[in-house]
C-alpha cells in the first residue's frame, strides 16, 4: 500500500508517520490550518479562472474544483465547531511560499500556466499524502473517516491538474518539468521543521 501510494503520487520524500502523534495533540491548530488550506485552494482555483480562461477545459474543469474546495473549508469549519473549537487566524504559508519560489521566470504563458497548475498539483499531491497519514493513523475514529474523504478528493484534484497541464503543453516536456518539481519538493520538505500545527 505504502509504495503504491508513493507511486501514485510520486512524491520524492515521505512524510514521518510520526507527524500524525504530534498534530493529534494539536487538533484546533491542525484543524485551523486545515481549514485555511482549504481556503488558498478554492482562492488559488478562481485566479486560474480568471486568468486563464481562455484555454479550453480551465473554466470547465477547475471551477468545480473550486466548488469542492470551499465545501472543504466549509466542512472544516463544521467540524471544528462540533468539537467547540474555534478558527485561528490564517498563518503565513512558507510551503507554499517555497512551492511558488521554484516557479521558472521569463517564460511565455503557456509554459507560465504549466508552472502554476504544477505547483497546484504538487500542493494537492502532498496534501493528499498528509491526509492519508492522518486517516491511517489518528486515534479519533471519525477524524479517521473524515481524513480519508479528504484524502480521495485531493487525489483526484491533483490528477486533474497534471491532466490539465498536459492539455496545455506536450505531455513530455510536463512529465520533466513535474520531476524536477518532485525533487524540489523534497529539498523543501527537508528545510521545514515537521511541525503538528500545519498540514505542510
Ligand atoms: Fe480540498
Ligand atoms: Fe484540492
Amino acid at each position: 500500500m505504502e509504495t503504491h501510494q508513493k507511486t501514485k503520487l510520486g512524491l520524492v520524500l515521505a512524510t514521518d508517520p510520526r507527524w500524525v502523534n504530534i498534530a493529534e495533540m494539536q487538533i484546533e491548530d491542525i484543524l485551523s490550518d486545515h481549514a485555511w488550506c482549504e481556503q488558498k485552494a478554492a482562492t488559488t482555483g478562481i485566479s486560474l479562472i480568471v486568468k486563464y480562461a481562455y484555454q479550453p477545459g480551465i473554466v470547465e474543469e477547475v471551477t468545480p474544483i473550486v466548488a469542492e474546495e470551499w465545501g472543504h473549508f466549509r466542512r472544516v469549519l463544521k467540524e471544528l465547531n462540533k468539537r467547540g473549537l474555534k478558527l485561528a487566524p490564517p498563518r503565513k504559508d512558507e510551503y507554499v511560499k517555497k512551492l511558488f519560489a521554484l516557479e521558472k521566470m521569463g517564460l511565455d504563458s503557456k509554459h507560465v500556466m504549466v508552472e502554476k497548475l504544477l505547483i497546484s498539483a504538487m500542493i494537492e499531491a502532498r496534501s493528499c499524502e498528509r491526509f492519508r497519514l492522518l486517516s491511517l493513523h489518528i486515534q479519533d475514529d471519525d477524524l479517521k473517516v473524515f481524513y480519508r474523504e479528504f484524502m480521495e478528493s485531493e487525489a483526484g484534484h491533483y490528477h486533474m491538474f497534471i491532466q490539465l497541464a498536459k492539455s496545455v503543453l506536450p505531455a513530455e516536456y510536463v512529465q520533466n518539468r513535474w520531476n524536477e518539481f518532485l525533487i524540489s519538493e523534497a529539498e523543501i520538505m527537508k528545510s521545514m521543521e515537521l511541525r503538528g500545527d500545519r498540514i505542510h
